[in-house]
């Protein structure tokens, strides 16, 4: 009986495509292929980097501390400024968190982050959310002055070490961000400087990693959670841990009965090439990053790299296979030119002739499709989609055994997750395949949307460090 068997794996070949064309295909899906038991393979080698990276030696997660101790009951309470700097936004947000239990209001606004500044010097960059933050303030609360300084948790979603929860070392930049300035400093002493320099009157009470804040904002509303995850550009997840279990911060004395929140950075899985089969398009997609050999797992699984991977796929085939022959298909030259709602999109179109998928490669690409080579694009999606998720599931597997997780709720927010129905069967499936559930039982971990880790989440952050919470009889999740 296959009760809960909701994806097939692998996809199938596709009908109606030109017969020589097949092994090639065939060949790919080989080449992106995740079997159960490469899955199994990679997730026992994710647990022991999760342990290595608690350890001083480290290893290629880095498995850091994010000093978050208190988690959720619903009680917290107060008005909090929260800052994301997002891939292409940066979202100003203030979060009231009052009334009812458990409850809260926001108001929020988005600033478009220009595209340099992804690579200018750091200042800039500050400067600009410092700016961001003035306009904020002057439309929200312009009775303010700069006596009085408004609390902020920053949502900053890259890896940081942190010796506390007030300031974070960046240790490198991901997701193709590369602002000299920043590596080796603390980003929040120059964001304040910013800040100071702008008159802006605030002060960063709290530093805070996007899994992170989605861990906590999922735990606000649902006791059953257990990992906080993002899958969007970047890919990453949160978890709390016992503090005895984590030699490296044995001297900082905490309790060792505590537990502490781990944002892993596990997009850095696997820098040391031992597990993770890696393609010619992988290999090339890292020595054109900014950052070589360096987050090699999420640059296989994660969204600012999906788009491209199937670009490089379907250039290949344009060059040497015949894949949109006689068409100028120049613009598949063009790197990242598909992002990732590229692949959802290609797979919500069911019609036979995949209508969809024409306008899509007409608009994405300027081709003139035929209908074979729809649905060749189709299946090159599926092959690219569903290492992904697969691999994805690994990293989710690993953290539940290595905690010994049976049962519980991941919260994930990213929009490649939220918005990839198909992406999502797949993670639950792999779930399956991995963890050997019974084919009778539902899903014992199950994932959950989760979309307000860089508000509410990083506001409850704040009021917990500050001790903002009401003294009512704790009731939050037991981790
Ligand atoms: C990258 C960052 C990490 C973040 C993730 C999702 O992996 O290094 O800090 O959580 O992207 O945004």
């Amino acid at each position: 009986m296959q009760a809960f068997q909701r994806f097939p794996y692998p996809p199938s070949l596709p009908a109606e495509v030109p017969e020589d064309l097949l092994p090639k295909l065939s060949e790919l899906r080989d080449e992106f292929g995740t079997d159960k038991d490469h899955l199994k393979h990679v997730t026992d080698h994710f647990v022991k980097e999760l342990e290595r990276g608690l350890t001083e030696e480290g290893g290629d997660i880095p498995m850091n501390i994010t000093w978050v101790t208190d988690f959720p009951t619903g009680n917290e309470r107060g008005k909090y400024l929260t800052l994301d700097l997002g891939g292409t936004n940066l979202r100003v947000c203030e979060v009231s968190l009052s009334a009812q239990k458990g409850d809260f209001a926001f108001t929020q606004r988005k600033y478009k982050l220009p595209e340099n500044l992804r690579s200018a010097p750091v200042v800039e960059l500050w400067d600009f959310i410092a700016e961001c933050v003035h306009m904020f303030i002057e439309e929200h609360h312009s009775e303010f002055s700069a006596e009085e300084k408004l609390p902020l948790a920053f949502t900053f979603s890259y890896p940081v070490l942190q010796k506390s929860i007030k300031e974070g070392i960046l240790q490198r930049w991901t997701k193709d961000y590369s602002c000299p300035g920043a590596e080796g400093n603390d980003i929040v002493a120059q964001l304040e400087a910013s800040m100071d320099k702008k008159q802006v009157p605030v002060e960063v009470v709290a530093l805070v990693n996007d899994t992170t804040g989605t861990l906590i904002a999922t735990a606000y509303r649902d006791p059953q959670v257990r990992i906080g995850s993002i899958f969007s550009t970047g890919c990453n997840s949160a978890y709390v841990e016992a503090c005895s279990a984590i030699p490296k911060i044995k001297h900082a004395g905490l309790p060792p009965d505590s537990k502490v929140a781990i944002n892993t950075e596990c997009g850095a899985f696997d820098n040391s090439c031992k597990v993770l089969r890696r393609t010619r398009f992988d290999k090339d997609i890292d020595a054109c990053s900014p950052r070589q050999g360096q987050q090699l797992y999420e640059k296989i699984i994660a969204g600012r790299y999906l788009g491209e991977i199937v670009r490089r796929v379907l250039l290949e085939l344009h060059n040497n296979n015949g894949l949109f022959r006689d068409q100028d298909a120049s613009e598949l030259n063009t790197p990242h030119i598909l992002e990732a709602s590229f692949l959802s999109s290609v797979e919500e179109d069911n019609s036979h002739l995949r209508e969809g998928v024409y306008s899509l490669l007409k608009e994405g690409l300027g081709v003139e499709s035929t209908v074979p080579e729809r649905r060749i694009t189709r299946f090159l999606v599926e092959i690219v989609g569903t290492r992904a998720a697969r691999l994805y599931a690994c990293g989710i597997a690993a953290i539940c055994k290595k905690r010994d997780i049976k049962t519980g709720v991941v919260g994930v927010d990213g929009s490649t997750f939220n918005h990839y129905t198909r992406f999502r069967l797949r993670v639950t499936q792999a779930m399956r395949d991995i963890m050997e559930w019974p084919d009778d039982i539902k899903d014992p971990i199950t994932f959950e949307v989760s979309e307000d880790g860089s508000g509410v989440g990083a506001a409850l952050i704040a009021a917990l460090t500050l001790g903002e919470t009401q003294p009512e009889v704790a009731d939050g999740a037991t981790w």
